[in-house]
């Protein structure tokens, strides 16, 4: 059997980014002339995956893929930088691995380094810098991208985002910098607050959702490529998940899964892959909608139905205006919420709308 051609966890290979052809032109011409760029959107929009066809794409430019999804501490920074320099390509790898040797660091084994009896260990607030050093010692060798992926959990650790401004403020125009985050707030007060150490330093780039036509594309050629009939498949993908990529290709995985090989989606297709749907993250989406504040949670409500917080829907839910406000501000500042192509107000993952349409109507 034909594995699914709608793969949903995790980012995609290079090859299977699809509907992101203007984004990938910007991003291209952006890193061509060494423009600072912040990549911005939902969680699971597919930043990581545009940004890997991204680095495919541009074999002039060697990419150190730095991951700091997590990262807690200056030692987990060091540890983020160590692993993006051990994986990069060749010639990156190369350099960095005899620069290191200089600095007395062992490229790939910072990690067990840090594990060590305290005595023997190095201090992570010396080893962070020096490692960040080493970044830009060795992207000034050769062509380099530097992609700063999950770039908000910096926040976590004082005075890093600090050090890295230090590292890199005189080398923009020599090294490519990428900054990628999930967090829509965060990101944007990185780069726009006066206060912060890369005020105005980089130019913010959002990711939007997949259109009508990258959807209708992406879901036909995934049935016909397996011998299958979408028929209105797509359309009704589209109409539930909104262009959310990450539940595009989940909705479309469960369509697939139900039609036979060689069959086609009919009424009865969708109406069995839905339930199923339905069925198997009833359970997370009841945890992530529990895990709000009682005010979030009555504005999740009233979007979802479509209503307004500060209507009848809010007097309904007894939610007052001054809270209403509030957990709005918070659930935009946090990507729970976004404004549509129409700047309507909207649930940003449409299957958590649908939760909450299906468990919890408004009277
Ligand atoms: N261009 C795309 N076309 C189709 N699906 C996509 C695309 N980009 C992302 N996705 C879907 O979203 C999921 C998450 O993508 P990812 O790149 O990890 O998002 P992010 O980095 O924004 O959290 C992927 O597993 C895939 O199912
Ligand atoms: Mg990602």
């Amino acid at each position: 059997m034909n594995p699914s051609p709608f793969p949903h966890q995790g980012p995609l290979s290079p090859a299977e980014v699809r509907g992101r052809d203007d984004l990938l032109a910007d991003l291209t011409g952006r890193v061509t002339r060494r423009a600072v760029t912040a990549l911005v959107g939902p969680r699971r929009y597919g930043k990581t995956s545009v940004l890997r066809r991204l680095a495919a794409d541009l074999t002039e430019v060697t990419t150190v893929w730095v991951d700091l999804y997590g990262v807690a501490s200056a030692a987990d920074l060091a540890v983020a930088f160590d692993t993006a320099l051990d994986s990069a390509g060749a010639p990156v790898r190369a350099t960095a691995g005899r620069l290191a040797l200089t600095a007395q660091i062992d490229l790939g084994v910072v990690k067990a380094t840090l594990s060590r009896p305290a005595r023997s260990r190095p201090d992570p607030d010396v080893l962070f810098p020096t490692l960040l050093d080493l970044v830009v010692a060795t992207a000034l060798t050769t062509p380099t991208m530097l992609v700063l992926d999950e770039f908000s959990a910096i926040t976590t650790v004082p005075a890093a985002a600090a050090k890295l401004r230090t590292a890199l403020q005189h080398h923009y125009r020599d090294i490519a910098i990428v900054f990628a985050g999930s967090a829509p707030s965060v990101m944007r007060t990185l780069f726009t607050d006066r206060e912060e150490p890369f005020y105005g330093q980089a130019d913010l780039v959002d990711i939007g959702p997949l259109d009508r036509t990258a959807v209708h594309g992406i879901v036909t050629d995934g049935f016909i490529s397996t011998g299958r009939d979408p028929e209105r498949g797509a359309a009704l993908v589209h109409d539930l998940a909104g262009g959310h990529p990450q539940r595009t290709m989940q909705l479309a995985d469960a369509l697939w899964h139900h039609t036979p090989d060689g069959g086609s989606v009919t009424d009865e297709v969708w109406a069995d892959a839905l339930t199923e749907l339905r069925e198997r993250i009833a359970d997370p989406m009841s945890r992530i909608f529990d895990g709000h504040p009682a005010s979030a949670r009555k504005t999740l409500r009233i979007v979802a139905h479509d209503e307004s917080p500060h209507g009848a829907a809010g007097q309904m839910l007894a939610l007052s205006k001054n809270a209403a406000t509030k957990a709005r501000k918070a659930l935009l500042d946090n990507g729970d919420l976004i404004r549509d192509t129409d700047n309507r107000l909207v649930v940003t993952d449409p299957m958590l709308a649908d939760w909450i349409r299906t468990t919890l109507p408004i009277f």
